[in-house]
């Protein structure tokens, strides 16, 4: 028997330093939307996620938590493997790099580098962006306001020193550039590809620091342990540390590596497209058949992320309409590779149109008149006319339009195919007329072929649409009758008319309600603003607080060094200040009031020990006093004739 052809794909491993999002659903959504695709087509799949657990950042999260790193990770871990599973997101194994399986393998690898002279020690200097965990040199900083700032983020670096070990990327560049260019499947969409050849390859490749001494929640370099492997070789190899690769049960490693795709969002293309071959080359490993770099989803002009508090989750909106609903949302909304933007209002527009409207009333309207004309038993068909040609045709041209479109991984054009199909089923009955043809004994004739027609339609439309929905075509068999396996199967759809003369039909409950998108939306922001409320401390209960209590908040005098308005935003200004002790970053909602200069040389009071808060992106260290009319106008508390800055207050 020849055996089964094979299927890897990939997500990227998630920073479990917050709640997954409906970003990272995603990628999740559409890696498992191939893989039940690919299995329904007989393919022998696997289908790998996990999360990326070191580096400074998680530590720094477990640190403001007050919990170990082990600790942190591991709720948020669990609470991942739980909206996955709410997702209906069947993966085959979820890695996690603080497992002993894929550290052990991390080691070995480094030290292979080491020992073939891909990697040496040496002394490096840079400026280092502590959240995406990076070295830039200062060509690849970005001018942002007269401050160096980080290219993948914007947000500032500062300079850093450090003993390390360096991966010789050059010694690769020529061939991975020849590589990118022989095989243009590799890095898609193919602008991508130019990406990468023109703004990082061609201007040469700098060898890449590998190493941390500053980073202790990574994985230790075996043989010179103050160092930690740098997280992207750690996070990298996970797609072959998952399958074995390096043990002596590297089963899976065998028969699935290469994988045929790795889904990564556009912004870490880099990482999967430069290092990650660079790093297999070196290892002697074939590389993955393609990187896939998908959009954004957007929430208004502005990128989704923890850190600008503009997420959504996905679970209430699951909780309000079904998992099919999102998931046929995620991978129809935007086409796979463009940014698009995530709105309480598209996503409801969607389900009523294409879900109820479209799909809803297909299936309810054929059931319906199955019952109503032929006592709930799927009739005999008799001869073909030319419409019921023009849909058989369809129905056979079908299997092949999705299946090109989801080879190309374009979800949303795969969808619009099986909807075109849908809008004809609901134009037939239109140009048919059941409701005509049920009057008369000739006409009932021709409706026995109308209704098997749009049966075996609605049959077909139920299999195509499994890969993305789980469950609404087990509901669309209960209503049609359709019980036997095989009826539900990529083969049973490629030809018309497999489904049995007699079967028998039962309608149900609408697939999907149709909603007032006008009330669901005020229902939706009611909700979470009621979730945000509950998430709030509790008011004090008395308005006397003791001596002891007021201690705690250290007020000190600090002197205004410099002071800029913040990018994105009308109400912040950025001051730099002198504290007594050194320079420290605060931010205040105070630019309505002042203009950045004036304030410059003022002494004003700040609360020095309020915990660190971001704000679009920056991090401040504290918070400036100020008074407040009763028109809501601020002005800056000062000190009368000035101190000396860190003098303390109170
Ligand atoms: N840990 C790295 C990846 C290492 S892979 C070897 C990482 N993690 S992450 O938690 O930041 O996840 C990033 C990925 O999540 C993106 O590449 C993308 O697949 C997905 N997304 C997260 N937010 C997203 C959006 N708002 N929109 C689309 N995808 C997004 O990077």
């Amino acid at each position: 028997m020849m055996s089964k052809p094979k299927f890897y794909i990939t997500t990227p491993i998630y920073y479990p330093s917050g709640n997954m999002t409906i970003g990272h659903t995603y990628t999740t959504v559409a890696a498992d939307t191939m893989t039940r695709f690919k299995k329904m087509q007989g393919y022998d799949t696997y289908f790998l996620t996990g999360t990326d657990e070191h580096g400074q950042k998680i530590e720094k999260k477990a640190a403001e938590a007050g919990v170990s790193p082990i600790e942190y990770v591991d709720k948020i871990v669990a609470e991942t493997k739980e909206l996955w599973k709410l997702m209906d997101i069947e993966y085959d194994d979820f890695i996690r790099t603080t497992e002993d399986r894929h550290m052990k393998i991390v080691q070995k690898i480094f030290r292979k580098f080491y020992e073939q002279g891909d990697i040496y020690k040496a002394e490096y200097e840079g400026m280092y962006c502590t959240p995406c965990e990076s070295f830039w040199t200062p060509t690849q900083l970005v001018d942002k306001n007269g401050e160096k700032v980080c290219p993948d983020c914007g947000r500032p670096c500062k300079p850093m020193k450090e003993e390390s070990y360096f991966f010789r990327m050059n010694k690769y560049q020529d061939w991975l550039i020849d590589y990118i260019e022989t095989h243009p499947d590799f890095i898609q969409p193919a602008s991508r590809a130019n990406e990468m050849l023109n703004n990082f390859l061609k201007p040469g490749l700098q060898d890449l620091c590998v190493s941390r001494t500053s980073v202790k929640w990574g994985v230790p370099v075996d043989f010179d342990p103050k160092h930690t492997v740098y997280v992207w070789i750690d996070a990298l190899s996970n797609y072959i540390t998952a399958l074995g690769y390096g043990t002596d049960h590297d089963e899976l490693y065998q028969k699935y590596w290469p994988a045929d795709v790795h889904l990564v969002g556009k912004e870490i293309v880099r990482f999967h497209t430069i290092y990650w071959p660079i790093m297999l080359h070196a290892l002697g490993l074939p590389l993955p058949k393609q990187v896939f770099g998908h959009g954004w989803l957007l929430f208004g002009a502005d990128r989704m992320s923890k850190s600008k508090g503009n997420v959504v989750y996905p679970g209430p909106i699951v909780a309000r309409y079904g998992v099919d609903a999102l998931r046929y949302y995620l991978m129809r909304e935007m086409p796979f590779g463009s940014d698009g933007n995530y709105t309480n209002e598209s996503f409801l527009t969607r389900a009523n149109a294409d879900l109820a409207n479209d799909l809803g009333n297909l299936v309810s309207r054929t059931v319906a008149m199955v019952e109503k004309y032929f006592g709930a038993e799927v009739p005999a068909p008799g001869e073909y006319d030319e419409n019921d040609r023009h849909i058989i045709d369809m129905f056979e041209a079908l299997p092949g339009l999705v299946d090109a479109q989801m080879n190309a991984l374009q979800f949303s054009l795969a969808l619009g195919e099986i909807w075109k199909f849908i809008g004809e089923l609901n134009r037939y009955i239109d140009i048919t007329q059941p409701w005509v043809l049920g009057k008369t004994e000739e006409g009932r004739e021709r409706l026995k072929t109308v209704m098997y027609v749009l049966c075996e339609g609605v049959r077909a439309v139920a299999v195509h649409i499994s890969p993305v929905m789980t469950r609404t075509p087990r509901r669309i068999y209960e209503q049609l009758g359709v019980k036997d396996d095989t009826l539900m199967t990529w083969d049973s759809v490629k030809k018309f008319g497999q489904l049995r003369p007699g079967t028998q039909v039962k309608k149900g409950d609408a697939l999907f309600p149709r909603v007032d998108i006008k009330k669901e939306i005020e229902a939706m922001e009611a909700e979470n603003a009621a979730k945000k409320a509950a998430s709030q401390p509790e008011a004090p209960k008395q308005d006397t607080i003791t001596i002891d209590d007021f201690a705690k908040v250290k007020l000190i005098a600090v002197k205004v060094e410099a002071c800029e308005k913040v990018e994105g935003s009308d109400k912040l200004l950025k001051f730099t200040l002198n504290d007594g002790s050194g320079t420290r970053t605060v931010l205040s909602g105070i630019a309505k009031w002042y203009k950045p200069e004036d304030t410059v040389g003022k002494t004003l009071i700040l609360v020095s020990n309020l915990a660190p808060r971001k704000m679009k992106g920056i991090m401040s260290e504290g918070m400036l006093l100020s008074a407040e009319d009763a028109q809501g106008n601020l002005k800056l508390l000062t000190v009368d004739g000035g101190t000396a800055p860190g003098s303390r207050v109170g």
